[in-house]
């Protein structure tokens, strides 16, 4: 694993921002699997005002996001569909036909869990995957489990999730369901950079790193993959052996 350490969040969003702008400028036509939480905002910060300083285009850029609440309106302030809209794509000349979410509204999941994996291996599969991880080394929404997932599916979030999250919900409306892409589909994106911050990560971040590969550890799977980029600040990687 490439583990490069940073001052700062800002440090790490221009980092990661730059490497985002760089993959673009080399394929204009990349596909990304892009992150919702607070941790990717510098980075989706540094990508906008690269954008508006002219020095990228996203014109034929496609997005996959990794997860979308169930039972929430799509337009929801809440909704990452609508999280990325705002920190992102509003932004950006990217075609919103090039923009891709599962639908956490849909009747059948499975059929909808399919539509888009299906999407995914038709765009040519997700050159640069951006994550972000769960107080308990979750990624997307793969919360612990006792087999690493698949494709996307349906899943009921944990309760460290659930309190993790419920702060940006009314009381009690936080969704305890959504659909997510799956370990499998994730680990199959050409690169993946993963971003965290603040010593409420560190632990994960310790368990992801330096502990055995298992599904209790979600992202610990990516000691498996082959160009993964790791960006903490100082706080996420304290509990690192030096
Ligand atoms: C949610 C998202 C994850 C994200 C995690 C951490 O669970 N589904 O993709 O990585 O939150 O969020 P934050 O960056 O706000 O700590």
């Amino acid at each position: 694993m490439d583990i490069r350490i940073f001052k700062n969040e800002a440090e790490i969003g221009k980092a990661a921002g730059q490497l985002f702008c760089d993959a673009v400028k080399e394929n204009p036509s990349c596909v990304l699997g892009l992150a919702t939480g607070a941790t990717p905002v510098p980075t989706y910060n540094y990508i906008t005002k690269a954008y508006a300083d002219g020095k990228v285009s996203f014109k034929n850029v496609s997005t996959f996001n990794l997860d979308e609440y169930c039972d929430l309106p799509k337009t929801h302030k809440n909704s990452y569909y609508t999280f990325m809209h705002e920190q992102l794509f509003n932004s950006l000349d990217i075609k919103e036909e090039n923009v891709h979410f599962l639908d956490g509204n849909a009747e059948d999941t499975e059929e909808e869990c399919a539509r888009y994996d299906a999407e995914i291996n038709n765009a040519g599969g997700i050159d640069v995957q951006l994550l972000g991880i769960g107080n308990n080394a979750h990624i997307g929404f793969n919360e612990p489990a006792d087999e690493f997932t698949v494709g996307s599916f349906k899943v009921k979030l944990t309760d460290s999730t659930i309190n993790a999250n419920k702060i940006y919900f009314d009381e009690g409306a936080m969704p305890h369901y959504a659909l997510t892409m799956g370990i499998e589909q994730i680990m199959r994106a050409k690169k993946i950079v993963l971003i965290a911050t603040g010593e409420k990560k560190a632990e994960a971040i310790k368990n992801m790193v330096e502990g055995e590969v298992t599904p209790q550890v979600p992202a610990s799977i990516l000691q498996n993959h082959k160009d993964v980029v790791i960006f903490l600040d100082e706080a996420a990687a304290s509990l690192l052996n030096k």
